[in-house]
């Protein structure tokens, strides 16, 4: 187990519980990747290389008598530049005399007790003896430019975490024009892509396809990872389904322009890299410094898609999520965003505080337009003084009334924006990212602020220091409603705008590692217009994302069924909101809008006041049965037990205790048939043997049957009715 390094072969080989992933360093220095797959033990796989004299691909200077050797046909770890390797590559840079070549080879290796740390980056982090480090330095004779390959073999999570520092060890700045994060060569196969497309409102859609002999590119150019794109990406063989088959996942932990582009070689090897984006992208290394390119998750399973995304769950919630939330049941929220959008004064807001207060909710968060002159979304952004005269109170009073009423208090934020006509953009137009001479494209009627100005970053570190500080503040969400336009920053000589991109990140996540740091008991909820920035990057500060602006719990089925590809449910904001729904207009029951929500960290975002009677009774028992199952939600497995975007006429998933004590399996019907077919149903993940009663009929199975000869459901019909079973373990006899 753990990370193997043969010296005398230069064979290395990581371990995990149930992969292993090879590696070596030939005689030129050369890495060679070998393998990453299921456990292989002490196996050398050198003898699996295929070597052939391939027309038009070149020999390193020194081998031209060896045409069978020829980096455009090897599998490496990481590829250099400029020296014949013409597939999709890791580098590009200009060296100081202008010469755009790097040949990297090795240089070292040292095997380290823990996981590194990647400077101004968040990164996977260990609970203590969980990782241990691969440290592999390349390095090119003639610039000086050094790579370091990190590796963070997480053996028991089956996780492999790669990022690459590089390092300018010679005489003369280099223009980094790329700088991957990791290359995976996977020499043979035949493999499928898994990625997630969408739009606001429809966010992470798998969308799965055979490479082609073509390079396949998902990229944000953005300055968010995007509703469009997510930095994940699934490698799978051509047959494998939920349950069964190989398949491989590559996650970035960046929230800026990415790219993951994967390309089948003329060889048929299959190259996957990824990084951040090379589009606008140019960083000055000046001798002595280093840069570090974002982190990479790779996971492997044998046995299905299923268990990939349990893999992830399950080391997104322990290893990448910080927050004391991570475990912590978190609190059912109303948010006014839906029951009032900005027109709202105090009195409104304890009108609903003090009815779901009733009802049994534990958090009042209070959204956009509480502060400067924000009465619609055209105005305010920057200016966070709280509107006093249109509350017709202090935020104090506001809060404090709410804290009386026995709720906690949390509050809307976009720290990154500003709105032309504040008092901020007054004093500091310099700050917005717009070019000389130009006037910015605007977006929701606001600016972009600079993050990667270290005096935006202290001034909005100072901002919101003093709102924490000063008042009852449980939970922030922290929104972000554009994407960048005219991303050119004041703080930076003309030959570095190519930084402005990845400056802003490092600005962003060094305002939220501070505020997290200094406020560690506030919940912090992601968003970006929804779904904008749900990726692994924000979630080391967040605990939960608000999923999709989209609350229509049709929709939301698909959104949080392609979401949980790779994140975790407890990491999804999803409430119930009022039907019809705002976005699309259906009518849906408050029980089917429940039974949704509850698939993720729950609340309610309505005019509570307007359910009836018999409503309102619903919503208190929808809270006592959430927190009843919050356990299975934050420590469980999830399953998806259908494909939500399949033509079938209904929808399910189970959570499962993680001693399969207990389940509960909800199911949706999507479209109501006439003269209807069976609605069949297997289970997942439970114990064989053990016997369970199952809520709906009160009948007992055995968890075999349950899983194997499944559960036949009672025909329903009407406006998509939703179910949740539980299904609960038998005391042993
Ligand atoms: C976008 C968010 O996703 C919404 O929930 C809401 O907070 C609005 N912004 C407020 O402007």
């Amino acid at each position: 187990m753990g990370i193997r390094n043969d010296l005398e072969t230069g064979l290395i080989t990581l371990h995990t519980a149930h992969t292993s992933y090879q590696m070596w360093a030939d005689g030129l220095g050369v890495v060679h990747h070998l393998y990453y797959g299921p456990s292989i033990g002490e196996a050398d796989l050198r003898c699996l290389e295929f070597r052939s004299d391939c027309g038009f691909s070149p020999q390193p200077a020194g081998l031209d008598m060896q045409r069978d050797y020829s980096l455009d046909t090897l599998c490496q770890e990481y590829t250099g530049s400029g020296v014949g390797d013409y597939r999709i590559g890791c580098l590009r840079l200009a060296a100081g005399d202008g010469s755009r070549i790097a040949d990297l080879r090795f240089a070292g290796a040292e095997i380290l007790p823990g996981k590194y740390e990647l400077p101004g980056l968040p990164a996977a982090f260990d609970n203590g003896g969980e990782c241990e480090t691969l440290r592999l330095t390349l390095r090119d004779p003639v610039t000086g430019l050094t790579v370091i390959l990190l590796y963070g073999v997480y053996e028991a999570a089956d996780v492999i975490t790669r990022a690459a520092l590089l390092e300018n060890g010679g005489t003369a700045p280099i223009q980094l024009e790329k700088a991957a994060s990791a290359c995976l060569d996977i020499p043979f196969g035949e493999w499928e892509l898994i990625h997630f497309h969408g739009r606001h409102c429809m966010e992470r859609q798998p969308e799965r396809a055979p490479l082609l002999h073509a390079v396949q590119t998902i990229r944000s150019a953005r300055g968010a990872s995007s509703h469009q794109h997510n930095p994940f990406a699934i490698l799978a063989a051509p047959h494998t389904t939920e349950d069964a088959g190989e398949c491989l996942g590559a996650m970035l932990v960046y929230s800026g322009n990415f790219k993951i582009e994967c390309e089948l070689s003329q060889m048929h090897s299959t190259r996957l890299v990824a990084g951040i984006s090379d589009d606008d992208f140019c960083w000055t290394l000046n001798p002595g410094e280093r840069f570090a390119a974002p982190e990479v998750l790779f996971s492997y399973s044998a046995a299905g898609l299923g268990l990939l995304s349990r893999q992830y769950h399950h080391f997104l919630q322990h290893n990448i999520i910080r927050s004391v939330w991570r475990d912590r049941p978190r609190p059912v929220l109303i948010n006014n965003w839906e029951a009032t959008y900005m027109d709202f004064d105090a009195r409104r807001i304890w009108d609903i505080a003090r009815q779901a207060k009733e009802l049994g909710v534990e958090m009042l968060v209070l959204d956009d337009g509480w502060f400067g002159s924000r009465v619609d979304d055209r105005s305010g952004l920057g200016d966070w003084e709280c509107n006093e005269e249109k509350l017709g109170c202090t935020l104090d009073q506001l809060i404090g009334r709410v804290r009386e009423m026995g709720l906690l208090f949390g509050l809307w934020i976009e720290p990154e924006m500003v709105s032309p006509g504040t008092a901020l953009y007054a004093a500091h137009p310099e700050w917005v990212l717009a070019a000389p001479g130009r006037s910015p494209a605007t977006g929701r009627s606001q600016l972009v602020l600079d993050m990667g100005r270290p005096d935006v970053v202290e001034y909005l570190y100072q901002v919101f220091h003093r709102l924490l500080a000063s008042h009852d503040i449980s939970y922030i969400k922290w929104d972000m409603n554009r994407n960048m336009t005219d991303v050119f920053s004041h703080a930076l000589p003309a030959g570095r705008q190519g930084e402005a991109f990845h400056r802003y990140m490092l600005g962003l996540y060094d305002l939220l590692g501070r505020l997290t740091r200094d406020f560690p008991e506030v919940l912090l909820e992601g968003c970006a217009g929804g779904g904008g920035r749900f990726d692994a990057g924000m979630l080391a500060y967040c605990p939960q994302i608000w999923c999709s602006d989209d609350t229509d719990p049709i929709h939301r089925i698909k959104i949080q069924y392609g979401t949980s590809f790779g994140y975790p449910p407890a990491a999804m904001g999803s409430h119930v909101s009022a039907s019809p729904n705002h976005q699309t207009g259906r009518s849906t029951l408050l029980s089917t809008r429940a039974t949704v929500a509850m698939a993720g960290a729950f609340g309610y975002e309505l005019d509570l006041q307007k359910l009836t009677d018999e409503e309102k009774d619903l919503v208190r028992v929808q809270i006592q049965q959430y927190k009843a199952l919050q356990p299975l939600l934050l420590e469980g497995r999830y399953d998806r037990l259908t494909d939500a975007l399949a033509d079938t006429c209904f929808t399910a998933w189970q959570f499962t205790a993680p001693d399969k004590s207990r389940a509960v399996v909800s199911l949706v019907v999507i479209d109501p048939q006439a003269n209807p077919w069976p609605i069949h149903l297997r289970l997942k993940g439970l114990d064989p043997a053990a016997r369970y009663r199952e809520s709906l009929t009160q009948h007992i199975y055995t968890g075999a049957a349950l899983c194997h000869a499944g559960l036949t459901l009672p025909i329903m019909q009407g406006d998509y009715p939703a179910l949740q079973i539980m299904i609960e373990r038998m005391d042993t006899e």
